[in-house]
């Protein structure tokens, strides 16, 4: 089968789609067939080198979201069958960037009926760390005020969505040319990062989502009111600074969790949340791909057809 693969961590020259072969699932595991692949920024860090864990070895296929048809399921498997159309969330040992990939069972869930494969692909990774930040990390509660951070992006366009279902006021983050997107997918305030100091006009949130990191996290705590919450996808948030907010400020790492993935299809089947696509290349211009989400500004999420 064709997958793409990096043998040494670099810029998107290492990036090669290469023959492999086709996986076999071990116990637990399901092979899907992948029709599209989402792209996102933790396969350009792990290219590149700036993400690492453990149990990662090279040469290894790149790709975190997936969207496709099961080929065939190990022993054990008991809610996923031959011919189900899913979408998987694939943990740290990636592999969706191939015309196969094995994912658990407990990553996998059926694709949300309303999409195609392509949207179906852009949803598992940014919408489960959304889901997380706000609510497993964040404890969001209807009538709370949000500020996210980045919500024009992959992560940020769902977190927008996710906190308006769930009755909260969302005071949004992102460029000018965004605003259209940000208010249409329910943000009630949105900030231009580059005209405006978004820490001079936003007091008393009870949550920010900070997908930036850096001097907006930092400036963030002037956003957030007593006793708030501070949750990064970026750095672990500063003692002092949450001791001096009496705030609760951690950094978040997402994981797959299959119940989330259906509750998110559910909230897509119902109309409730949308998905946003910058734009789509065949898994050849893999490279071309990384380049876009590295360089230029996205709305929404980049996606590999397979
Ligand atoms: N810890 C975890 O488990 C986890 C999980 C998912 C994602 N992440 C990380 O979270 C970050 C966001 O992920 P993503 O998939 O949403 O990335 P993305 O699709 O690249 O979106 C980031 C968005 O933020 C915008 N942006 C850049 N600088 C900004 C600023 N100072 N203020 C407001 N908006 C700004 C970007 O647009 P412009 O730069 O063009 O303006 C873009 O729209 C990434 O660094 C990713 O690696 C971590």
């Amino acid at each position: 089968m064709k997958a793409v693969r990096i043998h040494s961590l670099g810029g998107t020259g290492v990036l090669t789609l290469e023959e492999t072969p086709r996986p076999e699932p071990a116990d637990g595991q399901v092979l899907i067939k992948v029709r599209a692949a989402g792209v996102n920024p933790v396969d350009c860090k792990t290219r590149s080198g700036k993400f690492q864990r453990p149990d990662m070895a090279l040469p290894m296929t790149l790709g975190r979201d997936i969207a496709g048809v099961v080929e065939g399921v190990g022993r054990g498997v008991t809610g996923i069958k031959p011919g189900d159309e899913v979408y998987a969330y694939l943990d740290a040992h990636g592999g969706g960037y191939a015309e196969y990939a094995l994912a658990e069972e407990g990553e996998t869930a059926p694709k949300p009926a309303s999409l195609d494969d392509i949207h179906a692909a852009a949803v598992p990774l940014a919408a489960t760390t959304a889901w997380q930040a706000l609510f497993d990390h964040g404890h969001l509660q209807p009538g709370q005020r949000v500020l996210i951070h980045g919500a024009a992006g992959g992560v940020g366009h769902y977190a927008v969505q996710f906190a308006k279902v769930h009755g909260a006021t969302v005071v949004a983050t992102g460029r000018s040319e965004d605003r259209e997107l940000l208010e249409s997918l329910g943000a009630d305030e949105v900030i231009d990062y580059r005209k405006d100091r978004f820490d001079e006009r936003v007091h008393d949130v009870d949550l920010v989502v900070d997908l930036i990191g850096g001097e907006t996290q930092a400036r963030s705590w002037a956003c957030l009111k007593d006793g708030g919450t501070l949750i990064s996808t970026l750095e672990q948030p500063s003692e002092e600074k949450a001791a001096e907010h009496h705030a609760h400020a951690e950094y978040m790492s997402a994981g797959p969790k299959a119940e989330q993935l259906q509750e998110i299809a559910r909230l897509i089947d119902d109309g409730k949340v949308k998905v946003v696509i910058e734009e789509t290349f065949p898994l050849s211009e893999v490279r071309q791909a990384h380049e876009t989400l590295e360089r230029k500004h996205t709305q929404g999420k980049i996606v590999l057809t397979v």
